[in-house]
């Protein structure tokens, strides 16, 4: 069965298609964009659509993939960016990333977006733990991590290479537990009563 579009209140998260490879080549070609990431400037349309061709024939997170979703705002149908996960290979790991175009931060869709995709992966996919792994640096990485409820879990020294360059990798964990309880939490806390 065809994957789904994941719905928030201002996005829409659909499996990418070939029509998204230039988009995503020209938001991964922003040297600032890149500055944290493991590929180079200029990434391009090529890559991009060999990126999309080996998510697109999955029909939703599948083990040992990675799996890649366009963000689309709902008001406009423009892409601010795109989340994805990628599966180990038991199936009760899930690791994430995102990016947004630079114009489309600091409006709060990478948290919103990631959201989904963790409500996906906890209620549907019935993952156990999700994590994600950024350079120490990246503060707005870390704290779109700390908003979702990502505990830090460490720092892997020299770990990170990208191509003849090596950093250190910051990592973080989230369990689905901990995911419902806040989101519990939240709702309540909307409803005006306690959790
Ligand atoms: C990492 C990245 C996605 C974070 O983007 P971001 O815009 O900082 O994160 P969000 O989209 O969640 O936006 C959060 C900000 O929007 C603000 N915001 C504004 N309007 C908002 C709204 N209506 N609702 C929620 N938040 C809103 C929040 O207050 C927050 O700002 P603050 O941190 O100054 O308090 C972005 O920097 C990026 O694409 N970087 C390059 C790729 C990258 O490093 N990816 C991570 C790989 S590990």
């Amino acid at each position: 069965m065809a994957f789904a579009p994941l719905e928030t209140g201002r996005l829409v998260l659909r499996p990418f298609s070939e029509e998204d490879a230039e988009d995503f080549a020209a938001r991964r070609s922003d040297p600032e964009t890149a500055m944290y990431q493991a590929w180079r400037v200029p990434y391009s349309v090529e890559k991009a659509l060999a990126v999309i061709r080996e998510s697109e024939h999955h029909e939703g997170p599948v083990p040992g993939h990675w799996f890649q979703l366009d963000v689309q705002r709902r008001a406009d149908g423009r892409t601010v960016g795109d989340v994805a996960v990628y599966l180990h290979e038991h199936g009760h790991t899930a690791e994430i990333g995102y990016t947004l175009h630079s114009w489309a931060r600091r409006k709060g869709y990478a948290t919103e977006a990631a959201s989904a995709l963790i409500d996906h992966l906890v209620d549907v996919t019935g993952v156990h733990r999700i994590e994600a792994a950024t350079h120490p640096d990246n503060e707005r990485s870390i704290a779109v991590l700390t908003r979702l409820g990502f505990r830090p879990e460490g720092i892997k020294r020299e770990a990170f290479w990208v191509e003849e360059e090596v950093s250190d990798d910051a990592l973080f964990g989230l369990l689905a537990r901990e995911w419902r309880a806040q989101r519990a939490t939240a709702a309540a806390a909307e409803a005006g009563s306690p959790a």
